[in-house]
């Protein structure tokens, strides 16, 4: 009698155990389902926010954003890995894509206008203007080149740290240099910057500013005033070369190329050039480009806006055929339209590198590296003052 009472007090205690442990279960998947929820919840919210970081145009997030690529691009694109003519192959810094994306069914030939009257406006004025960087007198040599450089306000280290090194070639806009340069900003409402920057030109003379407003998106405005500057205010310069201010450029190597390809840069933009490239779609992208901006499938190609060069006939035409060309937000693509509607070509020169090369200054200060992109001022110094041991 009290065996099965006892075993049925046993058995009653095992099935309450049992609830329990079903119980149990039922909690935990509950709160790892709530907790899977709440994860990703957080994880959509992170990218908004990554996104919203991005969309907003400030040097600090696009520098940390350059930063967090800078150990990729160097591993990556050696420059071993570069090779003469490899203008098509898409795997460098600026680059719309190569990435095939699933996307609808392609789309027939688009109706954005190639053409139009007037349609593109940039008549801006020049808040800060140096006519004289292109001065000349009897005994100066020609010009046989005009370096454009694109900044932002707040990158005054970024602008010192290229006069001290690569830039000293052009000996501050000298008469006696056959090198000459201007950094190039637009317009920003903080009154702090535009007092700085100020007093940065009445020092060095070298800042060329327009009143548009400064923006990623606004860059092409900023190339249009470059071509105008240089085909107004310095149109005895021979070249024109486009870069910014996170680059480094071997300039002695880039005066050999321009005279080995002085013909062809009559009709040609030459430096780190794609053949074949697409808009990218993703708007999380720096280079998105929705389809109202650009429908078509393909770019007419680019080079990449790290750095180009041109003749001054070239940049003169397309300076003035623009005014035609309908605005888009990606200046090298911009370029790009502008060459083809020219019937001009685009030019690849190996060693021009929308991508970093190694950080040897046997590279930097060897006889091919024509750009590297992503140089920090610190990287630059190193690079500029360093020894090469090789030839030591
Ligand atoms: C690059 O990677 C190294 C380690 O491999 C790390 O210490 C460094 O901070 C990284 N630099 C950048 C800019 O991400
Ligand atoms: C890239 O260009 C080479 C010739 O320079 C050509 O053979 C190749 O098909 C091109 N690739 C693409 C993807 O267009
Ligand atoms: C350029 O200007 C700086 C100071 O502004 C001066 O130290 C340097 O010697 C000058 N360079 C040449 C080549 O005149
Ligand atoms: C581009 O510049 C124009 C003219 O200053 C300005 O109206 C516009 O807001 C700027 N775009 C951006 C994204 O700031």
């Amino acid at each position: 009698m009290k065996r099965p009472e006892r075993a049925s007090g046993r058995t009653c205690t095992n099935k309450t155990l049992l609830y329990l442990f079903i119980g149990l279960c039922i909690a935990m998947l509950c709160s790892a389902f709530l907790y899977w929820h709440y994860v990703n919840e957080v994880l959509s919210l992170t990218v908004v926010l990554a996104d919203t970081v991005k969309n907003i145009y400030t040097d600090g997030t696009s520098l940390l954003l350059d930063t967090l690529r800078l150990n990729k691009t160097e591993s990556n694109h050696g420059p071993t890995t570069r090779r003469p003519g490899s203008g098509n192959v898409t795997t460098l810094g600026k680059v719309p894509t190569t990435k095939k994306r699933t996307e609808a069914p392609p789309r027939p030939p688009t109706d954005r206008p190639d053409n139009c009257e007037v349609c593109f406006k940039h008549d801006f004025n020049y808040v800060l203007d140096n006519d004289q960087i292109c001065a000349r007198n009897d005994k100066s040599p020609e010009i046989d080149v005009v370096i454009l450089i694109f900044t932002v306000h707040q990158n005054r280290l970024q602008r010192d740290t290229i006069r001290n090194t690569w830039l000293t070639y052009a000996k501050n806009n000298s008469l006696d240099s056959n090198i000459r340069y201007a950094f190039l900003l637009g317009a920003t409402s903080d009154s702090n910057m535009n007092k700085k920057v100020k007093e940065e030109f009445d020092v060095f003379k070298d800042i060329l500013k327009e009143d548009f407003k400064d923006a990623y998106s606004n860059l092409t405005y900023k190339t249009m005033m470059a071509y105008k500057w240089a085909s107004t205010k310095c149109k005895d310069a021979k070249f024109v070369m486009k870069t910014d201010d996170d680059m480094y450029v071997n300039i002695p190597n880039i005066l050999k190329t321009l005279n080995t390809n002085k013909d062809k840069l009559q009709t040609h933009v030459g430096g780190a050039c794609h053949q074949v490239a697409q808009p990218i779609r993703d708007h999380r992208s720096k280079w998105y480009a929705s389809k109202r901006s650009f429908p078509g499938s393909h770019y007419p190609g680019f080079c990449s806006g790290t750095g180009y060069v041109t003749s001054m006939n070239v940049a003169t035409k397309v300076f003035e055929v623009s005014k035609h060309v309908p605005f888009f937000h990606l200046e090298d693509v911009y370029v790009a339209i502008c060459i083809k509607k020219l019937g001009y070509k685009l030019l690849s020169i190996p060693n021009f590198n929308a991508g970093r090369f190694a950080a040897d200054p046997c590279i930097y200060q060897g006889n091919s590296m024509m750009t590297s992109h992503q140089v920090p001022p610190d990287m630059m110094k190193k690079m500029w003052f360093g020894k090469c041991k090789k030839n030591a």
